[in-house]
């Protein structure tokens, strides 16, 4: 099967230190794969770099098998629109109001689309994302967890082909969890890529096809979920680092 995302020999290192060192991964298309590891050991810088959102120091990341630092204007634009990206912080503007945050995604990437019609794109992904209050509120109205609820429901607008979920579900209450992961399910279904980031050992059980272990900005493991979950060494490991 083909990649949909590939890093080769990846470095990324900020203010004097190594945040991830000599990385290389194959995320296949169609496929979700969960990436795990203990607190600060790189997995958002990983995921951002992957998204393209962060260049690495050294070494090269492919969309498609395309060079993302080599991509022209149109095609690093239709990436931005099959891909699409839930920040752990959820990243949400906080002088716009929902509304405007939700159609500013719309308006970039289709914009022949009328008011009405972004207006009811909107409203479809709110409800899937199980989000019914006031859309003409700022984020700082939203506890954590409402605005992890939009920050999914943005990354919905354009039927990405290609999600990045950082810490998607951990603010949320099991229902509304439970709902998100029911769309990613099904967003498979229709043939999209996922990889996420995730400290709960039941979703990744429920959800991930495979998996990958980042240790101190290193590569500690790729393989299957099986591979995974029949390793007593690295169940020991995991239980152990990161408490899952
Ligand atoms: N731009 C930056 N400048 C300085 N340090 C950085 C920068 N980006 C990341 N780091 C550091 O690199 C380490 C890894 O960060 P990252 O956010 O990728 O970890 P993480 O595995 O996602 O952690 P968490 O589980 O807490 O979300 C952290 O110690 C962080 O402080
Ligand atoms: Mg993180």
């Amino acid at each position: 099967m083909a990649e949909i995302i590939e890093l080769k020999n990846v470095y990324f290192s900020a203010q004097d230190r190594d945040v991830v060192q000599d990385i290389s991964l194959e995320f296949e298309e169609g496929k979700i794969t969960a990436i795990i590891g203990p607190s600060g050991s790189g997995k958002s810088t990983v995921l951002k770099i992957s998204a393209g959102l962060l260049v690495p120091n050294d070494g090269e990341v492919f969309y498609r098998g395309r060079n993302i630092a080599h991509m022209s204007h149109s095609e690093n634009l239709e990436f931005r629109r099959e891909s699409a990206f839930v920040f752990q912080d959820s990243a949400l503007w906080a002088n716009q109001n929902l509304d405007q945050i939700l159609e500013l995604p719309l308006k970039i990437h289709y914009p022949q689309m009328t008011r009405s019609q972004r207006m009811k794109r909107i409203k479809e992904v709110t409800i899937e994302a199980d989000y019914r209050k006031d859309l003409g509120i700022r984020p700082s109205r939203l506890s954590m967890g409402e605005q992890k609820l939009i920050a999914f429901a943005r990354a919905m607008l354009c039927n990405p082909k290609l999600l990045f979920l950082d810490e998607w579900v951990e603010s949320l209450d099991e229902t509304s969890a439970n709902k998100l992961i029911e769309v990613v399910k099904r967003k498979k279904k229709e043939g999209a890529s996922v990889i996420f980031v995730c400290h709960d050992m039941r979703i990744i059980r429920d959800l991930a096809d495979s998996v990958v272990v980042i240790v101190d900005g290193k590569e500690a493991f790729e393989g299957t979920k099986e591979d995974l979950l029949n390793s007593p060494e690295l169940s020991n490991f995991l239980k152990m680092e990161i408490a899952v």
